[in-house]
């Protein structure tokens, strides 16, 4: 499973309790460069209502880590691809802060405008990578209040607490506070 069936599945499994159906559509568009996926999202948006029109949701995430100044930040993506988990383990190698914070950004476009929703959990990146659920980085975060990676974790347990979680409990409110969602 790509880690965009992954996300697809987790808001979608969030958002259908609340009565809002989504469906997956795989397109590649360009990523501006930016330092806040808050921006990211935002161009995304944009680019994306050109070809799909309106009623759309854009996730996009990344992985701040403190000892390394917030990278990969909003490369997360090309870091995974490239350095990896290990890679990531292998940067912090001497360096005593290991704290970490994942953030997921979701886009809606509806009626002609963006509405940005912003999850965050913070956690630490543990000293190897552990479990085998999830997709990404989840086998070396490991969230606040608990000893397990997000990878050990059930989809379950992960969306209990998780940064995308926490956006798309936002997203859900702002369609709730509009007659749009349950
Ligand atoms: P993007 O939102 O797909 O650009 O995600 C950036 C990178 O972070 C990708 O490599 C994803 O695999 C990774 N990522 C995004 N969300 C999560 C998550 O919930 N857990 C672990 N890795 C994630």
């Amino acid at each position: 499973m790509t880690s965009n069936e992954a996300k697809f599945r987790e808001v979608s499994l969030l958002l259908e309790g609340r009565g809002v159906e989504l469906d997956l559509h795989r397109t590649e568009y360009p990523e501006i460069q930016a330092d806040r996926l808050e921006d990211v999202v935002d161009a995304a948006l944009g680019w994306l209502a050109a070809v799909y029109g309106d009623e759309l949701v854009v996730d996009d995430s990344g992985l701040f880590v403190r000892g390394l100044a917030g990278f990969p930040g909003v490369y997360s993506s090309y870091v995974y691809r490239t350095l990896g988990c290990e890679g990531i383990l292998r940067l912090l190698e001497g360096i005593p802060d290991r704290g970490a914070t994942f953030q997921t950004v979701l886009g809606l476009r509806k009626g002609g405008e963006n509405h940005l929703f912003e999850g965050k959990v913070e956690g630490t990146i543990a000293q190897e990578s552990r479990g085998s659920e999830g997709f990404g980085f989840d086998p070396i975060f490991v969230p606040e209040g608990t000893s397990h990676t997000f990878a050990q974790m059930t989809r379950a347990e992960k969306n209990a607490i998780s940064h995308r979680s926490r956006a798309a409990a936002a997203l859900a409110g702002h369609l709730t506070r509009r007659g749009e969602a349950r």
